[in-house]
């Protein structure tokens, strides 16, 4: 007889294994299958997130953020010694052993909550049952009152620059670069341009970003965006906007880049590449024919919005569905589902969703930017306030950057805050519960912020906002 569970997800990424572990938590009989391979061969949970993502990122920006400061912020403290040196063999193998940790924590964490780990690939078929393919093994079929599809994305690749995985690489690649490039060009400069740019720039290599947009950072806002372009070109990073890459040729250890802007035919040589132009959702090998689940034009798993299919209780989450590609909406997504399917009320609110660029400085953003807001032609008013204003941020020597707020002119809500500067990705915590909350501005103007402490600066927006910043002349 097959085995019989009473959800099965597909996909143990963060979207993926939070809803296991939460349809559990529910007393859900529950597994949850991945095929996940990293580059030794071994099977891992924990999705691109974990293996090749969020963690290895942030684990190798805060390895060369540390190797820059020391070289280039030490001595203002009066702290001064000879011969600062990167082991980048050291400093991968201490990225590889946290990974390994975690993806090992939540093998740990399926256990405690008897969630049942499958390793294969999954496919739904038709009636809710899911086939398992063990790596190697036979195919067996499996029932599921329940199916969650978490199956994740994958990067996009440029026909004119192909992967090759060695010189021309993906952002997974770019993480495992056993050497520092003396020239590196990344096309693409988004969210993982901006990150890996900087590890490796801070490392020594000369980086060059080629961004298609004319705008830099089309995403954020255009305050946050200025300052941000300001402070990447002082730390030496070439950001060339407008740039369209039309080939990309690698050969004897070099690859020839050309590409157009305003200016006409532009070429560019560097010793590794990385294209970071996106990602798309990743549905290979996930449907039969007949499973009934339908992609929109983009191929991604169409869904309500509270992630139910076009298939009765079979459910969609994280980057394969709609919305931004990040673990934490995906996770978000997955206790909902996962609350819904044990029968209780649940929904995510997709307009306080946090973005972080993990640079130096640091960039987030929740909510409207302000060309939003004037387009939607609600009446607004704003205010920011400057790290350099903050002591803090002094005596951290980090005083770079703002943060910015955007409230309505009627009823005083919060409805964006905008931050670039020291720990921004820590600071928007408080913007995100204040507009979870539908706080009004007064309401971060009356809470009692520590002194010293970075976010100072979020009060003072907030006061800045109706032009009762105190530690700064309001404009
Ligand atoms: P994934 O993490 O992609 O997991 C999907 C899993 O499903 C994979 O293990 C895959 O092998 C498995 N799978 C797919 N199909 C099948 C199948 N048919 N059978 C079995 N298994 C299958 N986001 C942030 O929020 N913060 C960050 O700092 C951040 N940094 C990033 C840095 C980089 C370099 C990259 C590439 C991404 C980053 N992201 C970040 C994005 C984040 O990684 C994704 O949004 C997140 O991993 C999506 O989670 P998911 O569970 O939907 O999919
Ligand atoms: P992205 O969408 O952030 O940026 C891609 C950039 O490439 C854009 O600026 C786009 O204009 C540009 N581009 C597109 N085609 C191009 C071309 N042919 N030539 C030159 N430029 C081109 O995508 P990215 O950086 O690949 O990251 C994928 C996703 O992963 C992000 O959207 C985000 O959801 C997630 N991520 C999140 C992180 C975080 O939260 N800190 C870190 C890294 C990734």
């Amino acid at each position: 007889m097959s085995k019989s569970f009473d959800v099965v997800v597909i996909g143990a990424g963060p979207a993926g294994y939070i809803s296991a572990i939460r349809a559990a938590q529910h007393g859900m009989t529950v597994a949850c299958i991945d095929e996940w391979q990293n580059r030794d061969g071994k099977n891992a949970l924990g999705g691109t997130c974990l293996n090749a993502g969020c963690i290895p990122s942030k684990v190798l920006l805060e390895s060369s953020e540390l190797y820059h400061r020391a070289n280039h912020e030490f001595s203002k403290h009066g702290i001064e010694f000879k011969g600062v040196g990167i082991d980048v063999s050291k400093m991968q193998k201490r990225r590889a052993s946290i990974v390994r940790q975690l993806t090992g924590g939540i093998a740990g964490l399926f256990k405690a909550a008897n969630v049942e780990g499958l390793v294969g690939h999954g496919r739904l078929l038709s009636g809710r049952q899911v086939e398992l393919t063990p790596v190697g093994g036979k195919a067996e079929v499996i029932e599921a009152r329940h199916v969650i599809l978490a199956s994740g994305s994958t990067p996009i690749e440029l026909p004119v620059a192909p992967f090759d995985g060695d010189s021309i690489v993906d952002s997974w690649g770019a993480l495992e670069f056993d050497a520092v490039p003396a020239r590196l060009g990344v096309v693409g400069g988004g969210v993982i341009g901006l990150e890996l740019g900087s590890v490796w720039s801070r490392l020594g290599a000369e980086v060059v970003i080629l961004e298609a947009m004319d705008d830099f950072l089309f995403m954020a806002d255009r305050d946050v965006a200025r300052e941000a372009a300001k402070a990447f070109a002082k730390q030496g990073l070439d950001i060339r906007l407008g740039a369209k890459v039309t080939s990309a040729k690698a050969g004897k250890g070099k690859v020839s880049v050309a590409y157009e802007d305003k200016s006409g035919t532009q070429s560019l040589e560097v010793d590794k590449l990385v294209v970071a132009v996106g990602r798309r959702p990743y549905t290979d090998g996930l449907l039969a024919e007949d499973s009934g689940v339908q992609l929109d034009e983009r191929g991604f798993i169409i869904v309500d919005d509270e992630c139910r299919t076009s298939v009765k209780n079979v459910m969609a989450i994280g980057d394969c569905v709609r919305g931004p590609m990040l673990a934490h909406k995906g996770s978000e997504e997955g206790v909902m589902v996962a609350d819904l399917i044990a029968g209780e009320i649940a929904e995510l609110n997709y307009n306080v969703i946090p973005s972080v660029i993990y640079t130096a400085p640091e960039i987030a953003w929740v909510g409207k930017t302000e060309s939003e807001v004037s387009a939607s032609g609600r009446p607004y008013k704003k205010g920011s306030f400057p790290f350099a204003a903050i002591g803090r941020a002094k005596a951290m020597e980090q005083t770079e950057g703002m943060v910015k707020i955007i409230s309505a002119a009627d009823d005083d809500e919060v409805l964006g805050v905008h931050i670039v500067g020291p720990m921004a990705g820590e600071l928007i915590a408080e913007a995100v519960l204040a507009m979870e909350f539908q706080a009004s501005t007064e309401d971060i103007q009356r809470t009692i912020h520590a002194h010293p402490s970075l976010a100072e600066a979020v009060h003072e927006a907030a006061l800045a906002v109706d032009g009762r910043a105190l530690n700064f002349p309001n404009r």
